[in-house]
């Protein structure tokens, strides 16, 4: 009777606590058929918008802040903690305008170029491809090449090719290469072949864009002849799905190592928001939009399974984020906004709904790196700071290159007025070191979530873990307080018989380590 009383009283107290108990369990799945969960899928992206180049990675070299060849230290240090594996450049949209032999040679004598997509701004090319591809050897990340296809032409691209890749002094393109500086090859392998071609990169019809690849990829030969290039071919916007089944009919297997799918996050297309000052409605409508990557990348990937069984073809997701108004009393062709934990959220739920799907995703890039959209780092002259969204992405980084372990989630909701979506999000993997790290969000704003995770199978002995959560949900690190966000020790998980029970407080992301 006494039990029965006190346990009454446990679950009374519980609900009245709005802890979502009973509700949330995992169970984790043998793995021996899991894929590698690729650290490709952990990539960013730099374009030459607004600030995230010039002012923000790139001060020139003789700027007041320590930087090498130009390119700032402290966000070379702070992307090396990141463990960036890949960097997407010159755009986004601006790929389809770029042309890369504007950008070598001696600085001074380089043509101007009017940036037509974002903010019409003149740029002096003084960041070319050389201060580029140092700048991805001095981060230690794989260079992502975007190739200009709605403006340029097969030979500007096959040049590009040639250039960063062939041997010594073995072609013209090479030889200009050693003149200009750089005697060995970059060797670069990952190539866009064009950007969003159904728009800024041409408005071409999939079935054209199709016929387009087929003639650029044929002309960018591996001139290293020893690392095979990883072609991505541009696309579809969000739900295309036709878009996906004409690229994967048309285009030869044999000529396309990946396809991209670009999708971002919002309140409303059309009235996109503030960054930070936002309210619950528009929390939840924002985490919607960040949840259907689940629904897009399941949903691309069957396409792809019908043409490639063997899933030969990577899913490229190279544009994804959130993306609000511009920060009052900037350029608003800069996109530059602030990020909150709201951000951490979208970053959490994604890079999840990524890692379970690794057999398929295999690379994919934030959007943007430095100053733009749901930037890691912003940059104020001297100062910088790292952003909730830098944190998720370094507590995440542990799933670089493990092993999947699939899991069988079940979750309490967040509902809205009638609406739905699920409370917890979970991904987990085992490193090389046997080490078991599960990731985790909470995105309801005001329920904590107890989770019970199955672990049956595995006997861990101990756990230890990091969690980033904030006080407000429009919370976020500014230049006058840094570090108002940022991640700490984590107790509020323990191991319980077979079974682990973590108590996750709201808006929160935790990554745990299992031994
Ligand atoms: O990331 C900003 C822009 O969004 C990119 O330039 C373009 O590809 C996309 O539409």
């Amino acid at each position: 009777m006494m039990m029965k009383k006190s346990l009454q009283l446990i679950l009374l107290v519980l609900c009245l606590s709005g802890i979502g108990f009973g509700q949330n369990t995992i169970v984790l799945q043998p793995n021996t058929d899991a894929p590698v969960i690729y650290a490709n899928i952990y990539g960013h992206f730099a374009e030459h918008l607004g600030s995230c180049i010039y002012g923000g990675f790139y001060v020139g070299d003789t700027s007041r802040i320590a930087n090498t060849n130009g390119v700032r230290n402290d966000i070379i240090d702070a992307l090396k903690k990141l463990k960036v594996p890949n960097l997407r450049w010159p755009g986004g949209c601006f790929a389809d305008t770029y042309h890369w032999k504007d950008g070598v040679g001696p600085k001074n004598n380089r043509p101007a170029i009017v940036n037509r997509w974002w903010g019409g701004v003149t740029e002096d090319n003084s960041f070319g491809t050389h201060d580029f591809l140092n700048m991805c050897e001095l981060i230690g990340a794989k260079p992502y090449l975007a190739g200009n296809v709605g403006s340029g032409t097969v030979q500007e691209l096959a040049d590009w090719v040639q250039y960063v890749n062939a041997p010594a002094n073995t072609s013209p393109m090479s030889k200009w290469r050693v003149q200009n500086g750089r005697t060995n090859p970059w060797n670069v392998t990952i190539w866009g072949v064009g950007n969003e071609a159904w728009g800024c990169g041409g408005n071409m019809k999939p079935e054209y864009y199709a016929n387009v690849f087929r003639q650029y990829a044929t002309y960018m030969t591996d001139w290293n002849n020893s690392d095979k290039l990883f072609r991505v071919a541009s696309g579809a916007n969000v739900d295309d799905y036709n878009w996906t089944e004409v690229l994967m009919r048309d285009i030869p297997h044999n000529m396309m190592e990946g396809v991209a799918l670009h999708h971002y996050s919002f309140v409303k297309w059309s009235e996109k928001g503030s960054a930070t000052d936002y309210n619950e409605q528009q929390y939840f409508a924002t985490m919607k939009t960040a949840l259907r990557m689940e629904e897009l990348v399941t949903r691309h990937s069957t396409i792809m399974d019908k043409y490639d069984p063997a899933k030969r073809i990577a899913l490229v997701v190279d544009e994804w984020g959130g993306w609000y108004n511009v920060e009052p009393g900037t350029n608003p062709g800069f996109l530059y906004q602030q990020n909150t934990i709201r951000d951490a959220m979208i970053a959490g739920v994604t890079l999840n709904i990524f890692n379970n799907h690794a057999d398929r995703v295999r690379m994919a890039n934030l959007a943007q790196a430095v100053n733009v959209l749901q930037a890691v780092i912003l940059t104020n002259k001297e100062q910088m700071i790292l952003t909730p969204t830098f944190h998720v992405m370094e507590m995440y980084n542990v799933h670089q290159d493990a092993k999947l372990l699939p899991i069988q989630i079940k979750t309490a909701q967040y509902t809205m007025g009638n609406e739905k979506l699920p409370a917890v999000s979970a991904s987990a993997s085992v490193n090389k070191e046997g080490i078991t790290h599960i990731t985790l969000t909470n995105i309801d704003p005001s329920k904590p979530q107890e989770i019970s995770i199955d672990a049956k199978a595995h006997a861990f002995k101990s756990v230890s873990g990091r969690i980033l959560t904030a006080k407000k949900l429009q919370d976020f690190n500014s230049f006058d307080n840094p570090n108002l966000i940022q991640p700490a020790a984590f107790s509020d998980a323990k191991i319980s018989g077979t079974s682990l029970i973590v108590k996750l407080p709201p808006h929160s992301v935790v990554v745990l380590a299992l031994k």
